[in-house]
């Protein structure tokens, strides 16, 4: 039988770690390719699979190997409350720029424009997942992918098309820009095709994206508040995008 130890310290510096057994629960339902998964108590893991993930459960069972807890504590960062961890292939850039860029596209691409917070980036990625909007382009520095990323999108990257692009190389599709300067969302229906953009946390959107918009969109806000969160503006206008005729995936 193959070392997971081994397979994991091979693997480790070109995967993706998810971190816990929510995120691995996910990855999995969404189709990740997952070479190595450990815990350092199968039973329990097996146990809250019954419970949460009963869809998966097989797959998990096929998956986990057990190891000793100091071996668990040495192949992450931090240990997870649930003690689980593993690694999976980042999906090909390729094949997510192909989805982002096809049309006619069913969902909105969710743009992020120089995001600085890595936990407000996972937050939208999990956002977007459960819209099952298109994909997450993150414009900037971010590394979308970075584990505090994973760890804040619960594994959900595999279930959006997640990558980096620079503003002049976003997908094709009118951009709505959320600006508190902007027209009220409320009278707005927000195409299935669109691309919905998002201003960084400290100096909101770039004169580039600002450029390459088409509308600039406001959500309701008291004139007192400077602004929302990103990713609660996100949240506000995806809901807005369903709730005016985007259609959710069926489930
Ligand atoms: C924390 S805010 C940016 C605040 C930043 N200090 C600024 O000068 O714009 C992050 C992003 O959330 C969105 N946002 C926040 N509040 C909004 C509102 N009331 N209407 C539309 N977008 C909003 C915008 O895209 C904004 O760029």
């Amino acid at each position: 039988m193959t070392d997971p130890v081994r397979v994991w310290r091979r693997l480790a510096d070109a995967s993706v770690l998810l971190d816990g057994f929510h995120a691995l629960k996910h990855a999995v339902r969404f189709g990740a390719e997952v070479p190595v998964a450990v815990t350092d108590d199968r039973r329990a893991a097996l146990a809250l699979a019954d419970e949460l993930a009963p869809d998966v459960r097989d797959a998990l069972d096929a998956l986990l190997a057990e190891v000793p807890t100091a071996t668990y504590r040495s192949l992450v960062p931090r240990p997870h409350p649930t003690a689980v961890a593993a690694l999976a292939v980042r999906p090909p850039r390729a094949a997510h720029l192909g989805r982002l860029a096809h049309l006619p596209r069913t969902a909105p691409v969710v743009v992020l424009d120089n995001p600085r917070n890595l936990g407000n980036a996972g937050a939208v990625i999990r956002l977007a997942a459960g819209f099952g909007a298109t994909g997450v382009v993150t414009t900037g520095t971010l590394d979308p992918w970075h584990p505090t990323v994973v760890r804040g999108g619960a594994g959900l990257h595999f279930a959006t098309a997640v990558e980096r692009l620079d503003v002049d190389e976003l997908p094709p599709g009118p951009v709505f820009a959320l600006d508190p300067e902007g027209e009220d969302i409320r009278g707005l229906k927000l195409p299935d095709e669109a691309l919905l953009a998002f201003g960084s946390e400290r100096s909101g959107l770039s004169r580039a994206l600002r450029a390459r918009a088409d509308h600039l969109v406001a959500l309701p806000m008291r004139p007192q508040v400077s602004s929302y969160n990103l990713a609660t503006s996100v949240a506000m206008t995806l809901y807005h995008w369903s709730a005016t005729g985007g259609a959710p995936h069926p489930r």
